[in-house]
């Protein structure tokens, strides 16, 4: 179930030297609607303001207690334009680093105040202050700066709470700053701040909402005991107990709440024990590189420390999308539905790939908009005849969303109890492109345009008018991010929410879950922020040429297996992927280990 936000009190001792709750909350808010700006108003900072400030920068931790700080105060125009000077230098210099469009892009973000501030700061480190033995600098010197940086942000948040605004300026040469200010050879300049009384203060830093770059989610950063273990069964969930952005959203319904229950955590001791079997196989350790990596994985998902993965199946469902109706295809709706029977009749790119790779193909109607002939190897199980168009008003209800959930999780128990050692996702539905990049724009935050694609191969007019649907569609329907399963229904689809269920009940099975390209990596997206336990579960097949999947891998912070140029979809990637984890699997079970073959192990 979804970790409720609570606001646990230490015990008694603890309690002597806690904050009241407001003090507390205030705290927290200071640090969390603390902002970097860059658009100042130009009123001077009093005096007794910026003697509040600098004493807050004063009074930081320091390695030794060397406080290596130092402060130079700039007011003067003629001064500040020099450093803007190179600032512009190196701004323009900076470009070349990104590709186009992003360096226009770049170009034409506002990233400093130097002028429009009243006052800048330059900061410096001394790295001889507190003698030539500080202790703990001596085994790591960079300490000295990382001391200045914390006065650098004890300044900024007691700014922040004096209304003042402060933004730090990397793109300039430091050194250069020693001749502008007559700074000595053997002091460091390590921070530049444009420092005054802000024009606007965003609520979210602004390279997020400029869809620079989205928010990395708490649990990205976050690994239990060891590197790499993003969850623990002795921790509760870190992340979702800090409550990403202080809000709590309308909890699940009581069907997907039991979906989430389930899933539990890696098993360490059976990824500890394939580790040790790996590191003994007669091979340089690590030389299989990531063959040994998912081997261990699996073993972690599995239970099994060493593991066999007989009976695949990939699951392709199938829905139609209203939001076709608005030209966001290559192909016409019907297209759907006669791909459908080509899964049917084995002739398919997935029927292919699957064959090869000894899964059997599942091929599920989530929602098609045309009626099937019954078929022996066909699920029907059609939450509506292709979803409502988004651009419109919502796709589905609610209900209809957590329906085709709960349709998905069916299908995975179905064939669990037939046996199912591994599944892979795979979709079809004409337009679902358009329907995973708006979940993927809305949960990442990052604008249609960047995470939309040619899907079918759409031309630049198509593309244009995609991004726009888009757009538009999010702006009408205005889905939740913070709200998954809002997200999913507004502008999703019914094979989309299938999978999602697909991937929750099979992370509850402990059976991984090869995840296909961009669709189903909407889909994971989805799962994940429902259940972000469940991510440990995923192995992603391969990365897909629609742009938006980046963003999908780095948001899960998945590493996919292959970079195939594929864009399929259907499953493909994720039906070749099968293959190279029953590879790994072998090589972990079949190889003998230096033991068995009587091989010399490394000379130590
Ligand atoms: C060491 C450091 C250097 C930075 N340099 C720049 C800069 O040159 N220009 C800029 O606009 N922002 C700069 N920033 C601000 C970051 O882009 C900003 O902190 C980040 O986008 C998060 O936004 P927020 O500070 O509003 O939360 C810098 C931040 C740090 C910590």
């Amino acid at each position: 179930m979804r970790e409720q936000q609570q606001a646990s009190r230490p015990g008694d001792a603890a309690d002597r030297f806690t904050f009241a709750d407001t003090e507390r909350d205030v705290v927290y808010r200071t640090i969390r609607d603390r902002r970097d700006v860059r658009r100042f108003r130009p009123e001077p900072i009093p005096d007794d303001v910026l003697a509040r400030l600098l004493d807050a920068a004063d009074h930081a931790p320091s390695v030794g207690y060397m406080q290596p700080w130092s402060f130079v105060v700039v007011r003067d125009a003629a001064t500040r334009s020099r450093v803007k000077d190179l600032f512009e230098r190196e701004r323009v210099a900076a470009a070349q680093f990104f590709e186009e469009p992003r360096r226009s892009r770049y170009l034409s973000l506002k990233l400093e105040g130097i002028l429009e501030a009243p006052m800048n700061l330059c900061v410096t480190c001394d790295p001889t202050r507190g003698g030539v033995a500080v202790i703990g600098r001596n085994s790591t010197p960079e300490t000295d700066v990382y001391s200045t940086c914390l006065a650098v942000e004890n300044f900024w948040l007691a700014a922040r709470a004096e209304g003042v605004g402060v933004g730090w300026v990397s793109i300039l040469k430091l050194p250069q700053l020693r001749e502008i200010f007559g700074i000595p050879p053997h002091v460091v300049p390590v921070a530049y701040l444009c420092v005054g009384y802000p024009e606007q203060l965003l609520d979210r830093p602004e390279l997020e909402t400029a869809g620079w770059l989205p928010h990395r989610p708490l649990f990205t950063a976050l690994h239990y005991e060891r590197w790499g273990a993003r969850s623990h069964p002795a921790w509760p969930r870190l992340d979702r107990l800090a409550g990403a952005r202080g809000r709590s959203p309308a909890p699940w319904p009581a069907p997907v709440r039991e979906l989430v229950a389930r899933i539990g955590a890696l098993d360490r001791d059976a990824m500890a024990t394939a580790r040790a079997r790996e590191d003994e196989l007669t091979k340089p350790q690590g030389s299989l590189g990531r063959l040994e990596s998912v081997a261990v994985h699996v073993a972690g998902i599995t239970g099994n420390a060493r593991p066999t993965l007989p009976r695949k199946a990939v699951v392709v469902m199938a829905a139609d999308h209203g939001v076709a109706a608005e030209g966001v295809s290559a192909y016409p709706q019907d297209v759907t539905a006669q791909m459908v029977l080509n899964f049917l009749r084995g002739g398919a790119g997935i029927s292919v790939l699957a064959r090869a790779a000894g899964a059997r193909v599942i091929v599920v109607d989530m929602g098609v908009a045309a009626d099937l002939p019954a078929h022996p190897d066909l699920y029907v199980r059609r939450v509506g005849r292709g979803t409502r168009n988004m651009a419109e008003g919502p796709a589905m209800s609610r209900e209809e969303a957590c329906r085709a959930i709960e349709a998905g999780a069916a299908i995975l128990e179905e064939q669990a109890g037939l046996g199912l050692d591994l599944v892979a996702t795979g979709e079809m539905g004409i337009a679902n492109t358009t329907a995973a990049s708006a979940i993927v724009s809305s949960i990442t935050r990052l604008p249609a345009a960047r995470v939309v694609g040619r899907g079918t191969g759409i031309d630049d007019n198509g593309l244009a008018r995609k991004i726009a649907v888009i757009e538009d569609a999010l702006a009408l329907n205005r889905p939740d991010p913070d709200d998954a399963l809002d997200v999913l229904a507004k502008v999703g689809g019914f094979e989309i929410a299938g999978l999602v269920g697909l991937i929750l009940a099979a992370a509850g099975r402990r059976i991984p879950v090869v995840v296909d390209g961009f669709i189903s990596g909407a889909a994971a997206l989805v799962a994940t922020e429902i259940a972000p336990s469940a991510r440990d579960f995923l192995i992603a097949a391969h990365r897909s040429v629609e742009v938006g999947h980046q963003a999908v891998l780095e948001r899960l912070a998945l590493d996919p297996l292959l970079d195939l140029d594929l864009r399929l979809g259907e499953g493909t990637g994720a039906a070749i992927a099968m293959q190279l984890i029953d590879d790994a699997l072998r090589v972990l079970d079949e190889m003998a280990t230096f033991t068995d073959a009587r091989v010399s192990g490394r000379i130590e």
